[in-house]
């Protein structure tokens, strides 16, 4: 039996990332999708629980698929969770080199590996940090993220 983890920001989640777990879903026994904090990404628009609730709401109907947050260092948390694996997603060659470096970290720091799998390229563009950028500035990003994130990301922005 395989088991992955599949960390991030998922602040908020969009369907860049939902392709990914389905994709993860399909390739591996048991998916652990993770919101985790990144320090150099600062606050964020959501607290990690609410990330988690929208992780919960995204991935129910996937049955090999669970939700989780971690606040501390990505490699404990695979190691605590049991995954054989870290995944993560490449949008493009601008991803690879921060993330080649983490991967490189992960394993020097625990031998925890990392997999890489390819975004589709008609979501490759999708960002969080942009999406939240656009939907705070009265932009339409319904078609860029799954409706219970809409909901959420339009009850965020009007208060
Ligand atoms: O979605 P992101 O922001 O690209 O995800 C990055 C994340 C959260 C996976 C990364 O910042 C992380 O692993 N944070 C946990 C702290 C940690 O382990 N840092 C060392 C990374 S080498």
């Amino acid at each position: 039996m395989t088991r992955v983890l599949y960390p991030g920001s998922f602040d908020p989640v969009h369907n860049g990332h939902v392709e990914m777990v389905e994709t993860a879903a399909g390739l591996f026994d048991e998916v652990v999708v993770a919101a985790l904090i990144n320090p150099a990404k600062g606050d964020g628009l959501f607290d990690l629980e609410e990330r988690m609730a929208m992780l919960d709401e995204c991935f129910s109907h996937l049955t090999n698929v669970r939700t989780t947050m971690f606040d501390g260092l990505v490699v404990d948390l695979a190691t605590e969770a049991g995954a054989d694996f870290i995944i993560k997603g490449l949008r493009a060659v601008s991803d690879f080199e921060s993330e080649l470096q983490m991967a490189q970290m992960n394993a020097a720091i625990s031998g925890v590996q990392t997999l890489f799998l390819p975004t589709a390229s008609r979501r490759s563009f999708l960002a969080s940090r942009l999406i939240r950028e656009v939907a705070r500035l009265g932009g339409d990003v319904n078609d860029m993220v799954p409706v219970p994130v809409r909901t959420r990301l339009e009850n965020r922005l009007a208060t």
